[in-house]
């Protein structure tokens, strides 16, 4: 390790994000009582251009009128490259209540963008006297902002999570595919006439968690646009999670469930951790830096891996 550590991200749970349209306050209440962890009131690329105003208004409504219980509570503003942020961002910061957590940025190029949001809260907040902080989380969405994600991660004390957004990000790279996420058809190699496929999103993935990883921001994967497909969902999730990612976006309530399963620590998988912890204890008191546990080697760096899962099952339990 470098000598800097790895500052530690945000203790708190954020298996699922289930977003819903702001001008479809009919779901608001079902958002509310559903089982996700955060909750992404959407402003932006769900709610046409004609109802901007009074979404807006809705959420604004809904922040205070609801019961949100412990959920993290997030309002997705429209991209900077609209007439509508602006107005987002001040009439959120002046009129919705202190129940708000947390803004998402899209479409994030470069962190001047991060910045520009980041003054205009940081003002309304002391012109206003909010006594809540608010945070920021960022989506990841084109081509510009994988290739500047390092310094988006590292933009703001306020950022405390970061979302691929598949279906921008392919448009924005040129991808040829209309599907949001998952597996791609004509993405496979030919391996003695078989098809294998493989995983079209997986760089952006990892770019994504390492930058993340390295600024202590929770690095979350984005949305999977065939609810009807839950086995497609699962196995996204689980290639996010095996790579670091803590959770993923819902776009159907049918997707909460599986979300909060896969990115919960297994039952079998902190047994197997806290016996690795416990194996390497015991070689620890030996003298030695590595063992056998159950016919493969664990060494000091499994004692990491182990304490990954065992933390990741703590703070989600508690
Ligand atoms: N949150 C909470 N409840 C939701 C919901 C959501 N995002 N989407 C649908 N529901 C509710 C419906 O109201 C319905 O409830 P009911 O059984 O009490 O009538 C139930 O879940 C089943 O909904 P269904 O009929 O299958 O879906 P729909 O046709 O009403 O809506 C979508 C489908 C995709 C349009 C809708 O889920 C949606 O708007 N998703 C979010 C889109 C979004 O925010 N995109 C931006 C991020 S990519
Ligand atoms: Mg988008």
């Amino acid at each position: 390790m470098s000598f800097r550590l790895q500052p530690a991200a945000p203790a708190r749970p954020n298996r699922c994000q289930l977003f819903g349209p702001g001008s479809r306050p009919a779901i608001f209440e079902k958002m509310a009582s559903s089982a996700a962890d955060v909750i992404n009131l959407d402003l932006e690329d769900s709610v046409a251009p004609s109802d901007k105003d009074s979404a807006r208004a809705n959420v604004i409504a809904a922040i205070s009128e609801h019961d949100w219980g412990t959920k993290t509570l997030s309002v997705r503003i429209n991209g900077l490259d609209t007439p509508y942020w602006y107005r987002d961002v001040v009439d959120l910061m002046e009129q919705a209540g202190e129940r708000l957590d947390q803004i998402m940025i899209p479409k994030v190029g470069c962190a001047a963008d991060i910045y520009a949001v980041d003054a205009l809260v940081t003002a309304i907040e002391a012109a206003k006297g909010r006594s809540k902080r608010i945070s920021f989380e960022v989506i990841i969405e084109s081509a510009a902002g994988v290739a500047h994600v390092e310094e988006i991660a590292a933009s703001s004390p306020r950022l405390q999570a970061m979302s691929l957004g598949a279906a921008d990000f392919a448009a924005s790279m040129g991808m040829q595919t209309t599907g949001i996420g998952g597996t791609q058809e004509n993405y496979y190699m030919l391996r003695e006439g078989e098809k294998h496929w493989s995983d079209p999103w997986h760089w952006a993935q990892a770019a994504i968690v390492a930058a993340c990883r390295t600024h202590g921001v929770l690095p979350v994967d984005g949305p999977f646009g065939d609810f009807s497909d839950d086995e497609g969902y699962r196995a996204q999730a689980r290639r996010s999670a095996t790579l670091g990612m803590v959770g993923k976006w819902a776009i159907h309530p049918k997707q909460i469930g599986i979300a909060n399963e896969v990115f919960t620590p297994s039952e079998e998988a902190v047994a197997e951790a806290r016996e690795i912890l416990a194996a390497m204890e015991q070689a620890k008191a030996n003298g030695e830096g590595a063992t056998v546990y159950k016919g493969r080697l664990v060494d000091i760096a499994s004692i990491k891996q182990a304490e990954v899962i065992v933390r990741q099952s703590e703070m989600i339990a508690g």
